[in-house]
């Protein structure tokens, strides 16, 4: 059994440190709101740590979960960093969904303390992480992602190593990528829907199963019919995450029109003040005729 640090108990963090517990792991946790580590512990059987720094001394793993590329520099750098209490053979996890660029410099910095490197965002949402069947998308090197992989199938249904450190990342953009698209499609086609005053209960079980299906529609085409967003994948993320799909298209020369108009679409309803709403709320702009 491994010594595992976890930085950021968040929505996801929570529970995926929870399941590293249930796996037998000894586990030290750091929440930058320190009485949501302390709820933490009084639910498993862990430590609750002063910084990244005292979580990660002497720890073979050190995961972290928090909600940006600043975030994630905050409590890894530095001198109360986890990098900073990690020693020469652990091995750092990023779960967080940032920038490749961002892995790719975690990735030097890891290195030159002859520690390793994945970046591993997730997918998967809140239940994913709650029933430890999330999908991770792996970046880093072969004998960094087996060691973590051993560690990280406490929680994960699925674990890719697609390339070298930012692969991961990038692997993300693909699928919020195709997230946009699903989202889009679904909001279009049901607005669409009671425009034209169709029974959309019977118009879903039609669809659903048919080409045109996809997890949006099976799981959230009926909250989005009832106009029902106060869950989920909030607005704000998936403009964050979107907005990482455009810097690095940017950098690539890809072309991503899709992505711009969800991007839009997330912008007016950041501007609607439904922030934290799932973000399948922008089909309130089509109801809106907008
Ligand atoms: N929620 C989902 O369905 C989902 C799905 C896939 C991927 N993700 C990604 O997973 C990551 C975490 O998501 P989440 O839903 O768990 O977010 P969340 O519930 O908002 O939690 C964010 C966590 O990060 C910590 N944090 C944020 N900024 C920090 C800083 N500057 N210094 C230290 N700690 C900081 C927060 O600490 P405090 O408690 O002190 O605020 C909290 O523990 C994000 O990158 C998100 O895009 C989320």
């Amino acid at each position: 059994m491994a010594i595992c640090a976890f930085i950021g108990l968040g929505n996801m963090g929570y529970p995926m440190a929870g399941h590293l517990v249930r796996a037998g792991h000894d586990v030290r946790v750091f929440n930058r709101t320190a009485t949501k580590a302390v709820a933490w512990a009084d639910e498993y059987d862990g430590e609750v740590c002063a910084t990244p720094r005292e979580a990660a001394a002497g720890a073979d793993f050190a995961f972290v979960c928090v909600g940006n590329d600043d975030d994630v520099r905050s409590v890894v750098l530095g001198d109360e960093g986890a990098l900073a209490g990690l020693g020469a053979g652990a091995i750092l996890v990023d779960h967080t969904t940032a920038s490749a660029t961002l892995a790719t410099e975690l990735a030097e910095a890891c290195a030159a303390q002859d520690v390793g490197f994945v970046d591993g965002p997730i997918s998967g949402g809140q239940a994913g992480a709650q029933n430890g069947v999330l999908s991770v998308m792996c970046g880093g090197q072969q004998r960094h992602f087996d060691a973590a992989a051993e560690v990280m199938d406490a929680y994960a249904a699925t674990m890719t190593l697609v390339g070298p450190a930012g692969s991961g990342q990038r692997t993300k953009m693909v699928n919020q990528i195709l997230c946009a698209g699903a989202i889009q499609g679904a909001a279009e086609a049901l607005a669409f829907g009671q425009a034209a005053g169709l029974d959309m209960e019977k118009v879903l079980a039609a669809v659903t199963q048919g080409a045109a299906g996809s997890w949006y529609l099976a799981n959230r085409g009926e909250t989005m019919v009832a106009d029902e967003f106060d869950f989920g994948f909030a607005v704000d993320w998936m403009a964050k995450d979107l907005g990482l799909v455009a810097s690095e298209a940017d950098k690539l020369g890809a072309a991503t029109p899709l992505t711009h108009l969800t991007s839009a679409y997330l912008s007016q309803a950041q501007d609607a003040g439904d922030n934290r709403m799932d973000a399948t709320a922008i089909i309130r702009q089509y109801r809106n005729g907008e």
